[in-house]
């Protein structure tokens, strides 16, 4: 079975994401480290040594893949950006791993943003391990934790552990498959004792414990994995306690590489042929130079730098001499990457989200999917003689996923589409940085966009009284553009025999 464990964190901003990330690089021992996390320590000397190989190379990763090792075991960790306003990107990144650690700050619960990227989840049934993150601090009870992750998530919960108080009354937490309990005073894997009844548990705690045990379903490797079940664990990334447990329970429970659907069926990681598929594509942040850096999860076979691959998208084969392996300690032997591996390929735009790479050329990977925008803005050019220009970068930056383009069937004002509020602040300072493009965002007529599908016949008959609400997206597919949400429900039950969805896929 493969050693690789592909997973991202989720969590709502402040819960404790980049902490907690820090403190599985440092117990790892962090090999290379691309990213946003506040270098500290071990940490920072690792990301200085990743910033060396950014400079030799001439590019630039911001935040992407992290990758350590431990117990014989490879994690792959890929970042998620952890802003307020989320993008499209972050969801794409949910794409490419197996898993996904929830983490919920224990005073606050399940918070907005937590929500929407554990849909994304359930929408590829990627299984969850949650870790109520902070208990050191003053939190709710476990059980308001645990029947709130139960109900807003529709999903089973099984605690793992149990925190022996909370805040200043916090003692450490009993490990249920042990039935020891490790103290915030060492580290915590040192158990400073094993659980002796009253004089260690409160009689109030015990009785918790109890209850927790009778009334919450036992841990189930096959409902984890199908996405039904969470397994939750305690503890204080800050003060790294509970840290080392969770790295264990990804070893011991998160899948390896999973077989990943495609259009000549599902692709095993065992398969021989090297296939894999894009899932972020990241423009270089200096503006004289265009290169891009595309990330590739690897689904199938062995990875030997140097290697043909033909991308789905242009299919003219490409040499891919210069990959960036996120793994390698030493640097001669990051030639080969397995299934779950990500690779950094750089490019000059050759290669696009979604995009499947192999060896054959005859493999198409699916359910890489765009979002619906929930930000619809009219872009206006202040010098109108720069349209073309315009539409060149409206194209290049959607095909790298930093927005959405719509182009209206009448008139010519051109949309834009963004599921956050940041990417429009993106989308304004690139066009300017890179296209020398000065443009502003207006409001837009419409609200809401929707892909549709449908027989020709129905969309012609669709297109006769709608055409004032149809676009093009930029892969030429037509999109209703919506004055309203109830616009969309009332069009559905209008035209059953076509589809408005919130999704795409290429
Ligand atoms: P994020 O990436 O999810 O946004 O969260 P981040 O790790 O930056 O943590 C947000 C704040 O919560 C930080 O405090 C951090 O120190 C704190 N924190 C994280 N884990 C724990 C924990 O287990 N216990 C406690 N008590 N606090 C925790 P800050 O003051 O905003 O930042 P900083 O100045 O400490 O860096």
């Amino acid at each position: 079975m493969s050693n690789r464990r592909t997973f991202a964190i989720i969590s709502h901003p402040d819960a404790g994401k980049t902490t907690l990330t820090e403190k599985l690089l440092l117990q790892g021992g962090a090999i290379h480290l691309a990213g946003e996390v506040k270098a500290r320590g071990a940490a920072r000397r690792a990301r200085s040594d990743w910033m060396k190989i950014e400079q030799q190379r001439g590019i630039s990763v911001t935040s992407s893949v992290m990758t350590f090792e431990r117990d014989g075991v490879t994690f792959n960790l890929l970042d998620t950006p952890g802003h307020e306003d989320f993008s499209e990107d972050t969801y794409r990144t949910l794409t490419a791993v197996d898993s996904a650690i929830m983490v919920i700050d224990a005073a606050k619960g399940i918070e907005p943003q937590t929500r929407k990227l554990f849909e994304v989840c359930r929408l590829r049934s990627v299984p969850i391990i949650t870790f109520v993150n902070k208990v050191d601090r003053e939190g709710r009870s476990v059980f308001e934790t645990l029947d709130e992750v139960a109900d807003a998530l529709a999903l089973d919960v099984c605690p793992m552990a149990w925190p022996i108080g909370m805040g200043g009354e916090f003692k450490g937490v009993l490990d249920f498959a042990t039935n020891q309990i490790s103290r915030p005073e060492g580290d915590s894997r040192e158990f400073l004792g094993k659980r002796e009844g009253a004089e260690d548990i409160p009689a109030d705690i015990a009785e918790e414990i109890e209850l927790a045990q009778a009334g919450y379903p036992a841990f189930d490797i096959e409902a984890y994995r199908n996405g039904d079940l969470t397994p939750v664990y305690f503890g204080s990334a800050l003060k790294n306690f509970g840290v080392a447990e969770l790295i264990e329970a990804i070893a011991k429970y998160a899948p390896p590489p999973r077989p990943q659907p495609s259009d000549a069926g599902v692709i095993n990681p065992d398969g021989k042929e090297v296939t894999g598929f894009i899932f972020k594509v990241q423009a270089n942040m200096d503006p004289m130079h265009r290169d891009r850096i595309a990330f590739m999860r690897l689904v199938s076979g062995t990875f030997k730098r140097g290697m043909k691959l033909t991308p789905s998208g242009s299919g003219k084969p490409i040499a891919i001499h210069s990959p960036i392996l996120f793994f390698a300690q030493d640097r001669e032997i990051a030639d080969n990457a397995e299934p779950g591996d990500i690779i950094g390929i750089p490019n000059h735009g050759t290669l696009r989200v979604g995009d499947t790479l192999s060896e054959t050329n005859k493999v198409r990977f699916t359910g890489l999917p765009n979002f619906a925008p929930e930000i619809l803005r009219r872009v206006a050019l202040k010098d109108p003689t720069k349209t073309k220009q315009l539409r060149k970068a409206l194209d290049d930056l959607s095909e790298e996923g930093v927005i959405q383009v719509f182009y209206p069937e009448i008139g010519a004002q051109w949309i834009v589409g963004v599921v956050g509020q940041l990417q429009l602040e993106v989308l304004i300072s690139r066009l300017e940085a890179e296209y020398k493009v000065e443009a502003v965002l207006e409001a837009s007529p419409f609200d809401t966009a929707r892909w549709l599908r449908g027989s020709d016949a129905a969309l012609k008959a669709f297109a006769d009284f709608n055409l004032s609400n149809l676009a093009k997206d930029r892969d030429g597919d037509p999109v209703f553009m919506a004055r309203s949400s109830w616009d969309v429900g009332y069009q559905q039950e209008k035209n059953p025999e076509l589809v408005f969805s919130a999704t795409k896929e290429r």
